[in-house]
C-alpha cells in the first residue's frame, strides 16, 4: 500500500470506528460484531504503526482499546485542586463580597458566575498541546490517575485544538467537572436494574462510579461528559482575568458551561444565582448552585486561600430539596432481576415543589447504619429527578414505640427463600417464576439479544401474564392461536405471526438461550463461554462449583449465580417445560467441546510473519481455544513473535509455556 492509500484508509478506518464506538458504548446498539470492530481497529493500530500521522493523538485507537489496571496509581497535582466555602443565604453573598472589598481596598469587584455542576472534579495535564494525564481531585494534593478513562469520554479533546491569537502552552493543568445528564443516567439505571445491578442513587454517585472503574471498556459505555471550568498551572502563557481563561478554553476546544456569565457586580451575582435557579429543573444535568469567582486573576492571586477554600471564590447553593416527615411503613419491592428493595411508606409531604409519600431506603445495611425504624420521624430529600431518599432518623423524635425493620427470608411475591449473597448488599429472589419479576423475565427472554421473538415486547408480555396465559417464558410455546385472538388488539394476523415467531425460535444457539433465561451474571459474553465450554444445556446443568471456576473468566461469582439458579425447583419446572416444548438449543459451530484448543487460551505477543494476529485468532477459536490480550496465571500459551515486549517477560515470571511462531503453527496444523 503506498502512502496516499493508507493515509486515506486511515482517516476512513478513524471514521467508521467513530460511528461504531458510538453505536456500542454510547447507543448501547452496535451494528457490528466483536470480532468484526476488533479486525477494524486492529487495521487502524497496524496501518498507525507504519504510517505515523499529525492526527493520531485524537484517533480513536487513543481512547479504547487500554487494559484494565490493577488498581489506579496515585497522581501529584502539580498545584492543588482546591476546595470552595459554601453560602446558603442572601446575605452570606453580600457578606463574602464586602470581606473582599476590604480585603482588596477595591470600591467594585467584577466577577464570573458559572453553575455548579454536581459531578466529580478532574485535573487534566496537556504537554505540548496533548493530553498526557488526567486525575481525580482526591484530598486537593494528590489523586487517582484516571487517564484511560477520560480518554473514553468523547467530548474531551486528546489534542488542544490550535486556534486564534492564544498560543498552545508547553505544559498546562486544565480543570473541570465530568459529569452525566439526567436522562442518559435514567437509561443506564435501568439497564442496571435489567441486569441485576443496583441503580446509581444520583448524577453525582453515578458519574464518580463509572470514572472510577478499573476497566476502560466499563467507562467508555457510561454516558459522561465533562466541562472544563478553570486552570491550574500554565507555562508561557499570560491570562489577566478568568474571563479570558475561560474564553481560551473554548478556543482551544474544550467544552465550556454555556451558562457561564460575566456579572459586574456582588447585585448581578445575586440576579444570576436566581436566574439559574428558576432555570435549574428544565437543565439536562444536575446542579447544586452557582459558584462565584472574581473575575481578575491579580486580585485573586493577592486574596489568596484559607485552609483548603480559596477567598476569591464561593460557592452558593440552592436550599436543599428536604423535608421531614414519618415513616408509616416499610414494605419490599421485587425488581426484574429479584432485588428486594426495602421502601419507606410515609405521610406525603411537598419536597421541593413534588408530593412526596415514598423514599428507597436502598438495603439492609442502609436500615441498619441510619437506624431507621417503622414510625420514625425522618428527613427525606431529593436530589434533582432522582428517586428521594431517606436521608436520616430524628431520634430525639422517638417515643419508644416505633419497630425496627428485618428483611423477610421469604420473597414477599411468591414466597422462594431469598439469598444475600456474600460481598453484597441486595437481598434476592432467585425464583424465575416470581410474579415481580416475570414480565421483565419474558420480555427480555424474547428481546433481540435473547432469543429475538418478534412481536413479543414487554407490552405483549405483560398483557399475556395478565391474562394468566403464561407463568415464565417455558409457557410462551404452549399458547395457542385462539388464546392469542381473545386478548384485546390481537387479530388473526399478528397472533398467527407470533405463534409463527415462537415455533421458529424452537432451535436457538445455546448461547442466545442461556443469555435469554437472564441468569444473574450471565451476560451475552459469559453466555457465549459456557455455551461453547458445555455444548448443551444438560452438561451446563450438571456442572459443578470447581468444573465453572476452572473456565477462564469465570470466578466464584457467576459460578454461584448458575448454580443457584439451576439448583431452584422452579427454574428446573421451567427447563423441563422447555424440553417438552421441544426448544432445543443447538451447539454453537465454531466452539467445539472435544476440540484439539478446547480449554486452551492463548496471547499473542510481537509481529508474526506468517499470519496476522487477527487470521491467528480466528483459527484458534475455530478449534475451540480462546484469545485474550493479557497473561495471567490461568493463559496457556504465549506466542512469542518477533519484537516481542513486556508480555514476554511477565510471562516468563509466570511460568508460562512459551511458543515461537513456528511452535504455534505446528500446534494448529500448518506447518
Ligand atoms: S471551581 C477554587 N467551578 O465544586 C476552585 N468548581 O466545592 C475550585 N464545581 O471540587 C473549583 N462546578 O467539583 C469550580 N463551575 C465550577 C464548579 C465547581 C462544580 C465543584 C468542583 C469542586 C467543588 C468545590
Amino acid at each position: 500500500m503506498d502512502k496516499d492509500t493508507a493515509g486515506e484508509r486511515i482517516a476512513g478506518l478513524r471514521k467508521v470506528i467513530e460511528y461504531h464506538n458510538n453505536r456500542y458504548y454510547q447507543q448501547d446498539d452496535p451494528e457490528i460484531s466483536d470480532a468484526e470492530y476488533d479486525r477494524l481497529l486492529r487495521e487502524l493500530q497496524d496501518l498507525e504503526k507504519l504510517y505515523p500521522d499529525e492526527n493520531i493523538a485524537s484517533s480513536p485507537t487513543q481512547r479504547v482499546g487500554a487494559l484494565p489496571l490493577a488498581k489506579f496509581s496515585s497522581a501529584l497535582h502539580p498545584s492543588p485542586m482546591l476546595s470552595l466555602a459554601n453560602a446558603f443565604s442572601e446575605e452570606e453573598i453580600i457578606d463574602f463580597d464586602a470581606r473582599i472589598k476590604k480585603l482588596t481596598l477595591t470600591d467594585s469587584i467584577s466577577y464570573v458566575v458559572e453553575p455548579k455542576l454536581d459531578g466529580l472534579a478532574v485535573n487534566l495535564i496537556y504537554e505540548n498541546g496533548l493530553f498526557v494525564r488526567g486525575s481525580t481531585r482526591g484530598d486537593g494534593i494528590t489523586g487517582e490517575d484516571v487517564t484511560q478513562n477520560l480518554k473514553t469520554i468523547s467530548a474531551l479533546p486528546l489534542k488542544i485544538k490550535k486556534n486564534g491569537p492564544i498560543p498552545v502552552p508547553p505544559f498546562v493543568e486544565i480543570r473541570g467537572e465530568v459529569y452525566m445528564e439526567i436522562e442518559p443516567l435514567h437509561k443506564l439505571n435501568r439497564r442496571r436494574l435489567a441486569e441485576g445491578e443496583e441503580p446509581f442513587a444520583n448524577p453525582r454517585n453515578a458519574a464518580a462510579g463509572s470514572l472510577r472503574q478499573l476497566d476502560p471498556k466499563i467507562t467508555a459505555r457510561r454516558p459522561l461528559n465533562i466541562f472544563l471550568y478553570a486552570a491550574g498551572s500554565i507555562q508561557n502563557t499570560h491570562f489577566s482575568s478568568h474571563w479570558e481563561i475561560l474564553q481560551a478554553l473554548k478556543a482551544w476546544g474544550f467544552p465550556v458551561n454555556p451558562l457561564i456569565e460575566q456579572a459586574k457586580n456582588i447585585k448581578e451575582c445575586i440576579q444570576y444565582f436566581e436566574k439559574i435557579g428558576g432555570k435549574r429543573e428544565g437543565l439536562p444535568y444536575d446542579i447544586d448552585g452557582v459558584v462565584l469567582k472574581v473575575n481578575d486573576l491579580a486580585l485573586q492571586a493577592a486574596l489568596g486561600a484559607v485552609s483548603r477554600n480559596p477567598r476569591w471564590a464561593l460557592a452558593c447553593k440552592f436550599p436543599a430539596t428536604q423535608a421531614t416527615t414519618i415513616i408509616n411503613d416499610i414494605i419490599v419491592q421485587v425488581g426484574r432481576t429479584g432485588i428486594l428493595t426495602p421502601v419507606a411508606i410515609m405521610q406525603p409531604v411537598n419536597v421541593g415543589g413534588v408530593i412526596v409519600s415514598r423514599a428507597t431506603l436502598h438495603n439492609e445495611d442502609e436500615i441498619i447504619k441510619k437506624d431507621i425504624r417503622i414510625g420514625d420521624t425522618v428527613v427525606i430529600q431529593r436530589a434533582g429527578d432522582v428517586i428521594p431518599e431517606v436521608v436520616k432518623a430524628v431520634s430525639s423524635k422517638r417515643t419508644g414505640s416505633e419497630k425496627e425493620f428485618r428483611m423477610p427470608v421469604t420473597c414477599p411475591e411468591c414466597g422462594s427463600e431469598t439469598v444475600r449473597p456474600e460481598g453484597e448488599a441486595a437481598h434476592r429472589c432467585i425464583n424465575l417464576s416470581c410474579p415481580a419479576q416475570l414480565k421483565e423475565n419474558i420480555s427480555h427472554f424474547a428481546s433481540r439479544g435473547g432469543m429475538d421473538i418478534d412481536g413479543l415486547g414487554e407490552k405483549v408480555s405483560a398483557q399475556l401474564f395478565d391474562a394468566k396465559l403464561i407463568q415464565d417464558p417455558a409457557d410462551l410455546y404452549f399458547l395457542n392461536s385462539d388464546q392469542l385472538l381473545a386478548l384485546e388488539r390481537h387479530g388473526e394476523k399478528s397472533a398467527r405471526n407470533l405463534i409463527d415467531a415462537l415455533e421458529r425460535s424452537k432451535n436457538p444457539p445455546l448461547a442466545k438461550f442461556l443469555y435469554a433465561l437472564g441468569i444473574r451474571n450471565v451476560g451475552e459474553h459469559i453466555a457465549k463461554i459456557l455455551a461453547g465450554k458445555f455444548g448443551n444445556m444438560e452438561n451446563l446443568m450438571k456442572a459443578e462449583f470447581g468444573d465453572l471456576t476452572a473456565i477462564y473468566e469465570i470466578g466464584p461469582e457467576i459460578a454461584t449465580s448458575i448454580i443457584q439458579f439451576f439448583h431452584e425447583p422452579r427454574n428446573k419446572a421451567v427447563m423441563e417445560k422447555f424440553q417438552k416444548a421441544g426448544v432445543v438449543p443447538r451447539q454453537s459451530p465454531v466452539i467445539l467441546n472435544n476440540a484439539p484448543l478446547a480449554g486452551k487460551s492463548f496471547v499473542f505477543t510481537g509481529t508474526m510473519e506468517n499470519m496476522a494476529r487477527s487470521e491467528a485468532k480466528i483459527i484458534v477459536e475455530s478449534l475451540g481455544g480462546i484469545v485474550h490480550s493479557t497473561t495471567t496465571g490461568k493463559t496457556t500459551y504465549l506466542v512469542a513473535g518477533s519484537k516481542a515486549g513486556s508480555k514476554l517477560d511477565k510471562a516468563r515470571s509466570l511460568g508460562i509455556t512459551l511458543l515461537t511462531e513456528e511452535d504455534f503453527l505446528k500446534l494448529i496444523g500448518k506447518k
